[in-house]
């Protein structure tokens, strides 16, 4: 194709996404569109498979059967999430087999989160109120994606994400209530998810390669910073609600500016995580490769199902 067509394509292309005109899967895009929805979206949908470990891990050991099945069908709703999310990677040309298996060969990136090891009962409710909680806060934005496959997935993500945020905040309000080996367990909790939940909203503007180019493609609608200032804002009123005091020493309310002020992140810390040494990173990609080969009996009686039934309308 001559340069002339590819610019006055981009130009039109663009002239859609300034126009709020939702880009669909059969639309012209840019290969670089195309290479960073697929970087992202699937990305997203790891985060999702990986994100049920840490939860999965205290099913069998809830504190009673209601928690066990709200916890239950959080995690279900995790599988969910991460099939509507290989779903609309899809949809942009990627193979779901080699889309997997870039997370098994550690080729792609899941949140750097899901790293961190759920040592007691407080972290089922640290990472549903503040993870799911950071969650929202991205995705939210993400329903107005300018792609539209990934817009609608987040539409019914979200719903969920809601539910999960509150199961987390109610046991941390439980326990922040309860007997003070409780309340302790909730602090140690608040503790250690508190600075690893920021980082989820990725590096500060200036240090993101993606930002600047994901806004003007209206694939993000607000930055990394501005998020993470959202989620702050937030959530440090939850905690003392409850009577939980937020991990940082820096933090205070600027009546000025209407924000929270907070400590700097450890970005030494999340790129290492981000890079593969994180406390849980080698655990969590050595399940999820088990999980595969485990289930492989699955795919093969569903394809010999599948061969046996052409057969015989073939016949
Ligand atoms: N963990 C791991 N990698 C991260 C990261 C994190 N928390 N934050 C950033 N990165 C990576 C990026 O992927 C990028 O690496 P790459 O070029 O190899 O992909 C690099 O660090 C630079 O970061 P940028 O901010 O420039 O990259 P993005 O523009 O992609 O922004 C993001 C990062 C904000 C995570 C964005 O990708 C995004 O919004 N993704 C969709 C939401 C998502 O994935 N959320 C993860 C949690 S899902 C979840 O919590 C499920 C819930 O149900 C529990």
């Amino acid at each position: 194709m001559k340069e002339l067509d590819i610019t006055e394509l981009e130009r039109k292309f663009q002239e859609k996404i300034d126009n709020e005109i939702r880009i669909e899967p059969n639309d012209w895009m840019p290969d670089a569109y195309r290479k960073t929805l697929i970087r992202q979206i699937s990305q997203h949908a790891h985060s999702e498979v990986v994100g049920m470990l840490p939860e999965g891990n205290w099913i069998t050991r809830a504190p009673n059967l209601r928690r066990k099945a709200v916890l239950l069908a959080k995690v279900q709703d995790e599988a969910g999430h991460g099939l509507y999310l290989y779903s609309a990677v899809e949809t942009l040309g990627a193979d779901r087999e080699e889309t997997i298996d870039d997370l098994h060969t550690g080729k792609a990136k899941y949140s750097s989160i899901f790293n961190y090891p759920t040592l007691t009962w407080a972290d089922m409710g640290a990472i549903g109120w503040l993870v799911d909680g950071a969650a929202i806060m991205n995705q939210v934005p993400l329903c107005r994606c300018s792609y539209g496959p990934y817009a609608r997935a987040m539409v019914r993500v979200c719903k969920e994400e809601s539910f999960h945020q509150r199961q987390g905040f109610e046991i941390m309000t439980k326990l922040a209530q309860g007997t003070p080996e409780q309340k302790a367990m909730a602090q140690d909790a608040l503790n250690r998810f508190w600075w690893p939940a920021l980082m989820m909203f990725g590096p500060n503007d200036a240090d993101s390669p993606h930002t600047a180019q994901s806004m003007k493609w209206k694939i993000k609608r607000h930055t990394n910073d501005e998020l993470r200032q959202q989620f702050v804002d937030i959530t440090v009123p939850q905690a003392e609600m409850i009577g939980l005091t937020v991990p940082d020493p820096d933090l205070k309310w600027n009546a000025e500016t209407g924000h929270y002020e907070f400590g700097e992140i450890n970005w030494d810390e999340f790129w290492q995580v981000v890079s593969g040494n994180g406390p849980c990173n080698k655990d969590r990609v050595d399940a999820r490769r088990k999980a595969k080969e485990d289930g492989s009996w699955v795919r093969e009686a569903a394809n010999a199902y599948a061969e046996k039934r052409k057969a015989r309308k073939a016949s």
